[in-house]
C-alpha cells in the first residue's frame, strides 16, 4: 500500500500570472475533461433538493480560476434556485468574465482570496452566523494539499459552518500513480506532469477522510472510490425532525 506523503506542489510556489503556471491551468481544465469532473460534480449535487424559494448558498475552497463550476451551473440552472457561490482560493485568479458567465445561469458568484487555514480558525473560533454559514461547501482536488493535522483543522470548520460537504480528491493507488505518469499523453507541462505525481502520493483511499472528520452526532458519511482516479467524500448532517 502507498503510504500518504504531502508535499507541496509546483504550481502552489508560481505566481499567479506566471505564464508556466497559466498553462498548468489550462492543463487542468483538459484533465477535467478526461476525468469527465463536471459529470461527477453535476452528479453528486443533483442529490441535494433546495427548498423552494431559497437562495442557495454555495462556498467552493480551493477554486482556483473559478471555472470548475460553470459546467455544473448551467445543467443545475434549469432545476436550482438561485444560488450565491464564493469562490475561495489562495490566490486571486476569478476574473470579471467568470463572474458575468456565472450570472448567465442566475449565480451570483464572488471571489474570496485568502489561505484556507486561516478561514477555518476564524470558522472555528467564531460559532457561524448565518452570514457565513453555507448550504454546501464543495472542495475539489484541494483536501489533498493538506497534511492530517490541517486536514482535521479544515474539515472540523467545514463542519461547523455547513450540513453538507461534497470533495473529489485524487485516490491513492498505483492504478491512479500509473495514470498520473501518463499527464503528458494530453500534452500536459513539466509542471502538471510533476504535480499529479505528487497529487496521487497526497491524496485519499478507503475511509481516509471519514477518519479524520469530526466525531460529532448527527451526520451521514459516505466514502468511495469515483471513476478510475478519483476519491469523492460527502458528509452530510441528517435532519432533525
Ligand atoms: C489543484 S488546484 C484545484 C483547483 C480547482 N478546485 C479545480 O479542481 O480545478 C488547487 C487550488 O488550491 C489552491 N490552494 C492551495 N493551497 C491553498 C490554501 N492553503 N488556501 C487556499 N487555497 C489554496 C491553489 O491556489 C489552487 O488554485
Amino acid at each position: 500500500m502507498l503510504p500518504r506523503r504531502v508535499q507541496a506542489e509546483l504550481l502552489d510556489g508560481l505566481a499567479a500570472t506566471d505564464p508556466v503556471a497559466e498553462r498548468s491551468r489550462r492543463d487542468l481544465k483538459r484533465l477535467h475533461r478526461f476525468m469527465r469532473t463536471r459529470a461527477r460534480l453535476v452528479r453528486m449535487l443533483r442529490q441535494l433538493v433546495p427548498a423552494p424559494g431559497t437562495t442557495l448558498r454555495v462556498l467552493e475552497l480551493g477554486a482556483g480560476d473559478g471555472t470548475l463550476l460553470l459546467g455544473v451551473a448551467r445543467e443545475l440552472a434549469p432545476v436550482w434556485p438561485p444560488v450565491e457561490l464564493t469562490l475561495l482560493d489562495r490566490l486571486a485568479l476569478v476574473d470579471g468574465a467568470t463572474v458575468a458567465e456565472y450570472a448567465r445561469y442566475g449565480w451570483t458568484a464572488r471571489s474570496s482570496v485568502m489561505d484556507v487555514l486561516d478561514w477555518a480558525r476564524a470558522a472555528t473560533e467564531f460559532s457561524a452566523d448565518a452570514a457565513s454559514r453555507w448550504d454546501v461547501v464543495i472542495a475539489n482536488l484541494f483536501l489533498h494539499h493538506f497534511d492530517s493535522l490541517e486536514l482535521t483543522l479544515v474539515l472540523e470548520a467545514i463542519a461547523a459552518s455547513t450540513d453538507e460537504l461534497l470533495a473529489c480528491e485524487p485516490r491513492r493507488g498505483w492504478g491512479a500513480l500509473a495514470g498520473s505518469h501518463l499527464v503528458s499523453v494530453l500534452g500536459a507541462n513539466a509542471v502538471t506532469r510533476a504535480d499529479a505525481v505528487l497529487s496521487v502520493h497526497a491524496g485519499f483511499r478507503e475511509r481516509e477522510l471519514t477518519a479524520v472528520w469530526p466525531r460529532t452526532a448527527g451526520w451521514s458519511l459516505q466514502e468511495e472510490a469515483s471513476g478510475a482516479f478519483s476519491h469523492c467524500f460527502r458528509a452530510k448532517r441528517r435532519r432533525t425532525q
